[in-house]
């Protein structure tokens, strides 16, 4: 079977106002393995929607190839091209009736009216709609009028669905809601989707797969625990939350901290080094086997009703954070704390951190 979407060395370089030339999209390769849940994620400016737009083919690549389904793409245009997009600002038509926009594209392409009818139900059926088919969009709620938005762009029963941060307009609770019925009615479809956010957090919890963009390239693809604990480089790293990264020197053998502390490190090439230390990988109580420990003076501690979050401010590091799970109370502000982290929770980077 053919990958529903195969990205091959795409190219894509802007001429700015200016007179200067942007590279927007620096040989991006990417290829979904089938009904694939895939995110891209990166800062403002990275090429997201870029890329999303030489999928859909409202932009035209320099370089590379795009397929779907294994068809190339190159000489179809938009419209008849079997995806379909899902945008940050529905970009409904707001004097429209719900069933009219969610029927729209189905009318252009010149379907009968009792055919329309009949999927448009089923599409306000599966995103929870159904009985608002007369309503107007400025009569429904923000989370309504982006379940309106899917619908129509699921009408067409495209073979990929491009999703441009289609949640952040909505608040935090209901964004969460739509992360959790977004993916439930992917896995429903069976259909790849493609999906952009700027938040961690989202393409944590929603992605089978990551792919971390920077400056036009993918930095890191993979699945999140993968990318979470295992980052390939400091921007993933730092991308994915919050991390320790602590300078080391290795000589093949052991990587060895500036405080004298030193942890196993085989077949890591000779040379400096980062030790990336996840928060929650650290601990009050020592760890059975080998272990670093860190001491310092508790600095910050913020409750979060789960956990304590907490700074260390160490000799050697200076300050270092760790999420402590315990229930139990700490002591107070100033005195002196050791946290421990234990051999697995060790990821090195072999980039210096600056
Ligand atoms: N039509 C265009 N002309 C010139 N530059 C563009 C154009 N579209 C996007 N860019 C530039 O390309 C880069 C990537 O943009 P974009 O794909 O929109 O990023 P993202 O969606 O990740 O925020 C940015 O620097 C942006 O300014
Ligand atoms: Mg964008």
């Amino acid at each position: 079977m053919p990958a529903p979407l195969e990205i091959v060395d795409a190219v894509k370089v802007f001429r700015t106002p200016e007179g200067g030339r942007l590279t927007a999209l620096d040989r991006v390769s990417l290829k979904l393995a089938s009904a694939e849940f895939v995110t891209l994620l990166g800062p403002s400016g990275c090429g997201k929607t870029t890329l999303l737009r030489t999928i859909s083919g409202f932009e035209t690549l320099d370089a590379g190839d795009v397929l779907i389904d294994g068809v190339a793409m190159t000489q179809k245009p938009a419209h008849r091209r079997p995806v379909n997009t899902v945008f940050q600002r529905y970009a409904l038509f707001g004097h429209m009736s719900v069933a009219r926009n969610v029927g729209y594209a189905l009318e252009i392409a010149g379907y009968g009216k009792r055919e329309i009818r009949a999927r448009v139900g089923e599409m306000l059926e599966l995103v929870g709609l159904s009985g608002l088919e007369n309503r107007k969009i400025a009569q429904l709620s923000g989370g309504q009028q982006q379940r309106v938005a899917l619908a129509r762009a699921l009408a067409g029963k495209p073979k990929l669905l491009l999703l441009d941060e289609p949640l952040s307009a909505l608040d935090k609770n209901l964004r969460q809601k739509m992360q959790q019925e977004l993916k439930a009615l992917q896995r429903e479809l069976g259909i790849g989707f493609v999906f952009v956010t700027h938040d961690q957090e989202e393409a944590l919890t929603m992605s089978d797969r990551i792919a971390v963009l920077a400056d036009g390239r993918i930095q890191q693809i993979g699945a999140p625990l993968d990318l979470y604990q295992s980052p390939a480089n400091l921007f993933t790293a730092d991308f994915l939350g919050e991390s320790n990264l602590l300078p080391v020197t290795l000589d093949g053998q052991c990587a060895r901290l500036g405080d004298g502390q030193s942890f196993a490190a085989n077949g890591h090439p000779s040379g400096v080094a980062t030790l990336m230390l996840r928060p929650e990988a650290l601990g009050l109580t020592r760890p059975e086997g080998p272990a670093l420990g860190f001491t310092g003076k508790l600095r910050e501690t913020y409750y979060t009703g789960k956990d304590h979050q907490i700074a260390l401010d160490t000799a050697a590091f200076g300050l270092i954070r760790a999420l402590l799970r315990s229930g139990g109370a700490l002591p107070e502000a100033g005195a002196e704390l050791t946290v421990y982290a234990p051999a697995h929770g060790l990821h090195l980077i072999a980039e210096v951190a600056p």
